[in-house]
């Protein structure tokens, strides 16, 4: 874990109602860490995600993988990195869970046989084997999830952005999930609400209170210590 992956320079980030929702947020990812982002509803744990990728637009510099994230480099940077969104919703959006999950090997330029073998893969990681020919819109939310997440490992990207991964899991799916990002050995940024898995993945933390940074350290230094965390909001 030597090389930095991902830095977040001074980025600052207001909503089109003049909100700023994220203040000068400062922190940088290592190759192969697993870096939590915890922080009570509202504190910008989604807004500094979906920054990340390009899809929200703030001042400031986010550099990934050596690339400064900007019109020209957004492609390639996507190419890198994986996104759960938190609302599968948006995530999905093809009639049925193989085309979800073949979206994006097909969009690669893949043969048929080879997408059909990252999705056969990609759903059987997920536990989502026999899914193939549901219809994506009727699965439940923990179902949709786990597609949504085929689908991104599908992709095989060398990092992964994941909003609230663990939400709306049941215990063994989530045990599962937990396991399967255990076992992962890629880059991966988690928000989330679910201390135990943070407690459980993550090399480092970073606390987010009104989109202010106000800790980033080991999680076995924070998470017993409840009073802060109450005052965080979690
Ligand atoms: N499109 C928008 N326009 C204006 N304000 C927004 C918009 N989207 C989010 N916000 C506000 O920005 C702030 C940060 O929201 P964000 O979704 O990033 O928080 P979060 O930490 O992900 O919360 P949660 O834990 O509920 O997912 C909130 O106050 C939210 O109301
Ligand atoms: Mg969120």
């Amino acid at each position: 874990m030597e090389k930095k992956i991902i830095e977040v320079k001074n980025y600052t980030f207001k909503y089109p109602d003049g909100r700023e929702v994220l203040s000068n947020i400062n922190f940088s990812v290592m190759q192969k860490e697993c870096f939590g982002i915890i922080g009570a509803n509202g504190a910008g744990k989604t807004t500094l995600l979906l920054s990340m990728v390009g899809i929200l637009k703030g001042k400031g510099l986010i550099k990934i993988d050596g690339l400064i994230l900007s019109e020209k480099t957004l492609k390639e940077i996507r190419k890198k990195v994986g996104f759960l969104f938190q609302d599968p919703d948006v995530q999905l959006f093809s009639p049925t869970v193989y085309e979800d999950v073949a979206f994006g090997p097909i969009n690669l330029g893949l043969p048929p046989d080879i997408v059909k073998n990252k999705v056969e893969h990609a759903l059987s990681k997920v536990g989502l084997s026999g899914f193939e020919n549901r219809i994506s819109h009727h699965l439940s939310i923990g179902e949709k999830r786990k597609v949504a997440l085929a689908g991104i490992l599908s992709m095989e990207p060398d990092m992964l952005l994941l909003d609230e991964p663990s939400s709306g899991l049941d215990p063994r799916a989530r045990r599962e999930l937990l396991k399967l990002l255990f076992n992962l050995e890629k880059t991966k940024i988690i928000a989330t609400h679910d201390l135990d898995l943070v407690n459980i993945l993550c090399d480092r933390l970073m606390i987010l209170k009104k989109g202010i940074v106000v800790w980033i350290g080991k999680p076995s230094d924070i998470l017993e210590k409840k009073k802060i965390l109450e005052e965080y909001g979690l």
